[in-house]
């Protein structure tokens, strides 16, 4: 398969991290025969610096005239620390996602078993945790008119949902439930918001389609709650755009460190894989981050193209790497492995293999 790939590695450990997983792919690319064609463009602070605009049009239009994009993470302290910047780099990465259609955000949630122990929750709690977050992504309260008073002291951000909205990634979620152990939990705060009631009228009536998927309904505070208590009770959560981000890094926390999530953001004719960190500055170029999240979003990169086997051949030479425990610091604070290393390892350990066919894709990712 010939695919052209836009690289967007961003700011902070974005680079490092993104470098990590293009060399798995050339790894897939060379072991099963593809040609990954990779272009690079900035995107987030780094852009902002060299052109003022966090999202230059040549970027947008790579990502365009791509197949898929590859990106690292973005942002960077010094607009964090700055309430007045009217630019900043995140708005590079929404107006991506709007301007590509990207509705849909995946996330798996997974333990691995071998890092079960760096879990800072009970084992027996955790023990079996496999759910996927469905965010929306391109609505709500992110993309809501924004105000700010004349006088600065009143400010707001609207959120808005349209029934379309909703029932676009609706189908996926039910669709992916399917394939799955078939309960959908939707997440909203419908007890006090009129655009949550809006999702739960519009679901439910979705619901009906898919007879076989048990739906369930759970407010956000609770499902924060729960996702602590006992997140193996979950399957696939279906979310809108805001508590998606909220859960999603929450999620994290259960299998150990946020270094180990990956995404695939999709819509109708695009597709963008990443980590779901940010940009970790204080890592920085200090070959300590954890290049797992990135790999493994190179991994639902494949799967996106249906390039099955190429998938797991990623995902098994990652379980390798947690199994001989070479990881970052972030796993096991003496390790003396580093992003570089931990992802040669990985590359390295991508080839060709019965292994691969034998194994099956539920019990591994
Ligand atoms: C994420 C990030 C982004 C978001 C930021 C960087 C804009 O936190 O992908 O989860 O809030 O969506
Ligand atoms: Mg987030």
């Amino acid at each position: 398969m010939n695919l052209k790939i836009a690289l967007l590695p961003g700011d902070g450990i974005g680079p490092e991290v993104s470098a990590q997983a293009v060399k798995c792919l050339q790894a897939v690319a060379d072991t099963f025969g593809h040609q990954f064609k990779f272009t690079e463009a900035i995107v987030g602070a780094k852009a902002i610096d060299k052109t003022g605009n966090p999202l230059p049009d040549a970027t947008l239009q790579l990502c365009k005239d791509s197949d898929a994009v590859l990106f690292g993470a973005i942002g960077d302290p010094k607009y964090d620390n700055d309430p007045n910047a009217k630019i900043r780099p995140e708005q590079g990465l929404l107006k991506l996602r709007k301007e590509l259609g990207l509705f849909c955000n995946i996330r798996p949630v997974k333990v691995f078993p071998s890092l079960i122990d760096k879990s800072p929750l009970k084992k027996k709690n955790i023990r079996g945790t496999d759910f996927v977050i469905y965010r929306e992504l391109i609505g709500g309260i992110y993309f809501g008119e924004k105000n700010l008073s004349k006088d600065g002291t009143v400010a707001s951000d609207l959120c808005t949902y349209s029934e379309a909205e909703i029932s676009r990634i609706a189908h996926l979620a039910f669709k992916e439930a399917k394939t799955r152990k078939k309960k959908l939990t939707l997440v909203d705060k419908a007890n006090v918001l009129e655009s949550s009631r809006l999702w739960r009228k519009v679901v439910s009536k979705i619901g009906e389609s898919y007879p076989e998927i048990t739906l369930e309904f759970l407010f956000i505070d609770n499902a924060a709650m729960q996702l602590i208590l006992n997140p193996s009770q979950f399957d696939v959560i279906l979310t809108g755009n805001m508590f998606g981000d909220i859960l999603s890094d929450e999620g994290s926390a259960i299998g150990g460190s946020i270094g180990l999530l990956p995404s695939a953001s999709v819509g109708e004719n695009n597709a963008l894989f990443e980590p779901i960190h940010g940009s970790y500055p204080l890592a920085k170029d200090k070959d300590i981050a954890n290049p797992i999240a990135s790999i493994l979003s190179a991994a639902m990169l494949l799967d996106h193209f249906n390039l099955d086997e190429e998938s797991r051949a990623v995902v098994i030479a990652v379980l390798k790497s947690m199994k001989n425990e070479i990881v970052t610091p972030d796993l096991d604070k003496n390790s003396k492995y580093g992003t570089n290393y931990v992802g040669d390892f990985i590359s390295g350990n991508i080839k060709e293999s019965d292994e691969h066919l034998t194994i099956n894709r539920e019990n591994i990712w």
